[in-house]
């Protein structure tokens, strides 16, 4: 057995429950503290006690700093445990793509030096737009015109013509007065949140909402509080508990990246009306997948003039890099002004721009686009049921496949490796303990015969990790 890098984690088995504060469980969020709930029980939650290199993960050096370790030997032992990853050909990490992100490419892997055609099931390109004449053509005639780089923060000398001509593409696409772009959908998320809240303000987030929005809210000096996953009877509850806030801001997801379930959206809106809530939707996964025009999940349910600010990214659907947040004027031109992330930040280079201003001309004149993404969403969920793997309930382009073990996702990623067919793995804290997963998303440029090949793949490699019968065929 391999040395335990980091031993105080072999010690220091981790509760099972929720803990409500100083949680060592840095996945997810505090909850209130004076609820009956505080201690809720996490379905799927098991103890984590790894013992080995096979079984660790970045949470191990995470709680070893908590304790007391220093960064510099904290950074010593984080190497080594990589070195000994990598020599074993066990790094999950930093892979390298030689061609364009598409549903089949080259993929360069250090380990084993080896460059693999691989179907790349790791992409968030649900489009499959990200090779697309048209916005590779858009992305070198903006260099072309306007040179390669932005030079200066949106504020001052850092927007083109084409930045402008993207947020009203944006703002339109929304149902919005108007759109603000940012450098990433990171960055956005950071810049609405800590721009709109104060001392004496609140912020709930969906406790599975996606890093940024937590990273934006603790920036401000605003109360932070999550509700329970999808729950707005929850969210009805923390708000009513917090009625004497100033501004209330609730965050929630279109399409949530580690389970690929839609929030409950009609209800969410109906409960923050009715506290006077601002609602923020992140439409980062949603955008160009749901709706009939890829307005998001607020047009697929029919309410975008209930969500106050629609959030998004264009690194995904939009086949590019950057990110955004639309809304009635007076809100957008206040986060324009007051977004940090914006104001001491380079504005996104011209390329950027003019591809995702591209892609959403291609996503209205090519809709046979969602509809394949869909057909080829259905075709790997219902065959992964199938055969038996546990995953989502809910069909979309994001499908989990839970593994349930640092040590079990390690094998199966790295035997789907093998085969050229590249996933995600998802490990703790990303997500709790128990629930580590593979993560796969489709595009709508996959073939059914490359799918039909990876879950030839994934079928073999979860008979061999012990998911599935050897006779699920
Ligand atoms: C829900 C959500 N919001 C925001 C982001 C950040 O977007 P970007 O990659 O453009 O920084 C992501 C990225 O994965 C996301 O999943």
């Amino acid at each position: 057995m391999a040395t335990a890098l980091f031993p105080s984690s072999n010690t220091v088995p981790l509760s099972n429950t929720v803990p409500v504060s100083n949680s060592e469980e840095t996945w997810l969020p505090d909850f209130e503290s004076n609820e009956d709930d505080t201690t809720l029980e996490m379905e799927g939650t098991t103890p984590h006690v790894p013992d080995a290199i096979d079984d660790f993960s970045l949470a191990d050096v995470m709680r070893a700093r908590d304790q007391g370790m220093g960064i510099r030997q904290a950074a010593r032992q984080f190497q080594e445990a990589v070195t000994q990853l990598e020599s074993r050909g066990m790094n999950l990490y930093r892979r390298t793509l030689l061609d364009p992100s598409d549903a089949q490419t080259r993929v360069y892997y250090s380990h084993d030096s080896h460059n693999r055609e691989m179907i790349m099931l790791a992409s968030n390109n649900y489009l499959g737009l990200t090779n697309h004449p048209r916005v590779v053509r858009a992305a070198q005639q903006a260099a072309e015109q306007y040179g390669t780089g932005s030079g200066s923060a949106p504020l001052l000398v850092g927007t083109f013509p084409i930045t402008r001509r993207l947020e009203s593409q944006l703002a339109e696409l929304k149902h919005s007065e108007e759109a603000c772009v940012f450098a990433s959908g990171y960055q956005t998320n950071v810049g609405v949140i800590s721009s709109l809240v104060r001392k004496d303000d609140l912020v709930v987030i969906d406790q599975l909402g996606h890093a940024s929005m937590w990273d934006g809210a603790n920036m401000s000096d605003a109360k932070v509080r999550a509700f329970k996953h999808n729950d707005p009877e929850h969210l009805d509850r923390v708000l009513t508990r917090n009625h004497q806030a100033g501004t209330k801001l609730v965050c929630v997801e279109g399409l949530y990246s580690m389970d690929g379930d839609l929030p409950r959206l009609r209800e969410i809106c109906k409960v923050a009306r009715r506290h006077g809530a601002l609602l923020l939707l992140d439409e980062a996964h949603s955008t160009g997948v749901l709706g009939a025009n890829g307005g998001g999940a607020a047009e697929h349910f029919g309410v975008e003039d209930q969500i106050d600010l629609h959030v998004g990214t264009l690194s995904k659907s939009l086949a590019s890099c950057g990110g955004f947040v639309t809304g009635d004027s007076d809100l957008v031109n206040y986060i324009r002004y007051f977004a940090r992330s914006a104001m001491f930040s380079a504005a996104p280079s011209p390329m950027v721009m003019a591809a995702a201003s591209a892609a959403i001309e291609v996503m209205h004149s090519e809709p046979a686009r969602r509809t394949r993404l869909w057909e080829n969403s259905h075709f790997v969920h219902s065959e992964l049921k199938r055969l038996g793997f546990e995953t989502s309930d809910e069909v979309s382009p994001i499908i989990p496949i839970i593994v349930g073990s640092m040590r079990g996702l390690r094998q199966m990623t790295l035997e789907l490796h093998e085969n050229n067919v590249c996933v995600n793995s998802v490990p703790y804290p990303v997500v709790p303990h128990g629930g580590e997963r593979l993560r796969i998303s489709l595009t709508a440029n996959h073939t059914r015969e490359q799918l039909v090949q990876a879950v030839e793949a994934i079928r073999i490699a979860g008979v061999h990790a012990g998911l599935i019968s050897a006779s699920a065929r």
